[in-house]
């Protein structure tokens, strides 16, 4: 009994141990098929993440062929490294609260953890489509107890009486919670939560640009943000903008990359700062969508340049990251021909 047991933990750590090494070989491939722990395809989309003591827990919409039609999908994937990741399962499955006349979409959740009450708590945009257009522009909030749900709907609402379309995240260094919503008629906003995340306090700035996708990271005492423009499923040149506070004044906003690559096919989704024991890296996620194939777009993750004021992606160019020292090796584009993924 106990060989046999030992032969199945043998190649069940075989199996592990290579089955990592092949899905990535620790290395991050932009614009690829990104496998899971099961070897499927990572259902993540228009996604936030969030680090929580050594793991990092990425959500976002799955749009996984064969779903329910009913419902919409928010997955949880967590990591230790940001490269391999292992599915925690859908934790937010739910049929349309807002009683839409057509159809209703749930886009674009983050999850925010409130140390003072313990919760997870994710919004999401709502809304209901007509002829193509988004007409009810609400956030909607959804609790649990755990990183992994499942999540509980608790209320749709419109921030501070805003049309909120686009949601991104940004949690400061002091811990502060941010939601950026893009308000149509004006512009986007970076609105402070309340103290138990299930309201917005207050608004910290409109910056009247229009842009959606909206994302945040304070590096080197300032505040870089970022978007895309409005062109739906379409890629478009994202762009950038600093300020010394989230209250503004912001600068005026330039192209993060070439413009004529339309940031290499994707959409900013969020900026995430990692800081090791040697350096800080900052890396653009973003998303690079197949309307007509949902459950195939791609992600787009890059570290950027960033300082003195400018921000810029390079390439995408497969790329290797060490969460606890902060370090990145950029690799030979041959990589991705090489690997034959
Ligand atoms: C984009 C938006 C996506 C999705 C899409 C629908 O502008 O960023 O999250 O809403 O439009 O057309």
């Amino acid at each position: 009994m106990k060989k046999q047991f030992l032969f199945v933990l043998l190649i069940w750590i075989g199996y592990e141990a290579g089955h990592h090494v092949s899905a990535q070989n620790n290395i991050i491939k932009p614009c690829e098929i990104w496998p899971d722990n099961r070897g499927k395809h990572i259902q993540a989309h228009g996604g936030g993440i969030i680090r929580l003591n050594k793991t990092y827990y990425w959500y976002g919409e799955d749009r996984s062929l064969g779903l329910d039609p009913d419902f919409r999908y928010v997955s949880c994937y967590s990591s230790k490294d940001l490269v391999n990741w292992k599915f925690k399962g859908d934790v937010l499955k739910i049929t349309d609260p807002v009683n839409c006349e057509e159809r209703w979409v749930l886009e674009r959740p983050k999850v925010f953890y409130n140390k003072k009450t313990r919760k997870y708590v994710m919004y999401f945009h709502l809304d209901c489509p007509v002829n193509g257009s988004y007409r009810i522009a609400k956030v909607g909030i959804a609790i649990s107890d755990k990183p992994n749900g499942d999540f509980e709907f608790i209320k749709s609402f419109r921030p501070l009486g805003h049309e909120s379309r686009d949601i991104g995240q940004f949690v400061d260094d002091d811990g502060t919670a941010y939601l950026i919503f893009e308000d149509r008629p004006y512009g986007f906003r970076i609105a402070k939560l309340t103290d138990d995340y299930l309201d917005i306090e207050k608004e910290v700035c409109l910056i009247a640009e229009h842009l959606e996708g909206g994302a945040i990271v304070h590096y080197d005492s300032l505040y870089y943000a970022i978007g895309s423009n409005l062109t739906g499923w379409d890629p478009n040149p994202n762009k950038y903008a600093t300020a010394k506070a989230l209250e503004g004044p912001w600068s005026e906003f330039k192209d993060i990359a070439p413009p004529e690559t339309n940031t290499y096919g994707s959409q900013s989704t969020l900026l995430l700062k990692i800081t090791g024991k040697k350096g800080t890296v900052v890396l653009f996620m973003g998303d690079i969508w197949k309307p007509e194939a949902q459950w195939d777009s791609r992600y787009l993750w890059m570290p950027v340049e960033i300082g003195a004021g400018k921000l810029k992606l390079p390439d995408p160019i497969p790329f290797q990251i060490n969460v606890k020292t902060g370090e990145v090796k950029i690799l030979d584009n041959n990589i991705n021909k090489e690997s034959g993924s």
